[in-house]
């Protein structure tokens, strides 16, 4: 069994990887992409899998007996858009638990932030003012998510457990237990009506770019927040302040921006309701990454079809 997998992340501390990989299983051997001193990348005959983030140019031509590509991520926007990347090799994007928890841990914190207007306890403590708050029940506070996908059905699955009132929305029709699902655009409107906290877990593809826009606002309910920890590319960013200035939205949490990091100069940083964070919702967690990764190529090995696979026609 060849369970040799080129390790092209750069900036990765190669040697703790691969202690990980060893304790993942004693067949998963990692090769680095290049030689210790770092410098001409090697040709890599024989070697059948990959991991890969940010390709360098000419990875691909180089290990010409690659049978999978596993990205190292769940958004893969950026793999698919490279010319270089091999047209029959099948790109699986990554679906592991650390990733998943770690994304839930992130939603749920904002939820709550937002649920409980915690950001203006914040603001009132600033300001040295005790101020009164209502808040409604959980099970009365109407959250949904755009993109039932590993992240998006985790998530609507334990926001439902800490008691929220769950809807999600998919490409395809969905059933999660306590979670209202609605399938399709045409299900769009149905699902965001009167929706007071929007979060956004769908990947980037030309469907999906800008659907954060006026027109998805105006069907939420007046001063809905947004929670958008999936790409950048999915808000129409010039949108955003007007909606905080009309009250349509009333607060924003932003993990992703079209340019990151974020410029300095940019209005998102110094408005009192928006929430940056520098896209660090969820990465993979290399221990439980690479078990996974173990699993599917002991599936592939089996000819078992691989999970998560990238359908490229759909871009996701
Ligand atoms: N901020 C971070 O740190 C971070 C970390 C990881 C991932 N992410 C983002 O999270 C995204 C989701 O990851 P995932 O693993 O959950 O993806 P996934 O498993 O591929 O799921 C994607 C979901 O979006 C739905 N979808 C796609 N296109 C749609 C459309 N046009 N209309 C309606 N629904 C559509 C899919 O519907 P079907 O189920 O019907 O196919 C599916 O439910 C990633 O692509 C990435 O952008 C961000």
């Amino acid at each position: 069994m060849n369970r040799e997998i080129l390790f092209t992340i750069e900036g990765a501390d190669f040697d703790a990887w691969t202690k990980l990989a060893r304790e993942a299983t004693p067949n998963l051997t990692l090769i680095p992409d290049l030689p210790a001193d770092g410098t001409k990348p090697a040709e890599h005959p024989g070697i059948h899998y990959c991991l890969a983030w940010r390709p360098r140019k000419g990875l691909y031509a180089r290990v010409p007996d690659l049978k999978v590509i596993f990205a190292l991520g769940a958004g893969i926007e950026r793999l698919l858009a490279d010319p270089e990347l091999p047209p029959h090799v099948p790109l699986v994007k990554m679906a592991e638990p650390g990733l998943t928890e770690a994304m839930i841990h992130y939603v749920l914190w904002q939820t709550l932030n937002h649920h409980r207007r915690f950001w203006e306890l914040e603001m009132a403590q600033r300001a040295l003012r005790w101020v009164e708050q209502d808040y409604p029940a959980p099970w009365n506070r109407k959250v949904g998510i755009l993109g039932l996908g590993a992240l998006g059905e985790a998530t609507a699955a334990a926001l439902r457990d800490f008691g929220f009132q769950m809807r999600g929305w998919s490409r395809s029709p969905k059933a999660i237990p306590g979670v209202a699902c609605f399938g399709g655009l045409d299900r769009l409107a149905e699902f965001l009506d009167g929706l007071e906290i929007l979060i956004c877990l769908l990947p980037l593809t030309p469907e999906t770019i800008g659907i954060l826009n006026a027109d998805m606002f105006r069907g939420l309910a007046p001063g809905a927040a947004l929670i958008n920890a999936a790409r950048g590319g999915h808000l129409n960013e010039s949108d955003l302040l007007p909606a905080l200035e009309s009250g349509q939205l009333s607060a924003a949490t932003l993990d992703v921006t079209s340019v990151e990091p974020l410029p300095r100069e940019h209005p998102f940083w110094r408005h009192p309701r928006i929430f940056i964070t520098p896209h660090n919702a969820a990465e993979t967690a290399p221990a439980t990454g690479l078990l996974e990764i173990a699993r599917q190529i002991a599936r592939f090995e089996a000819g078992q079809p691989l999970e998560h696979l990238v359908d490229r026609a759909r871009g996701y």
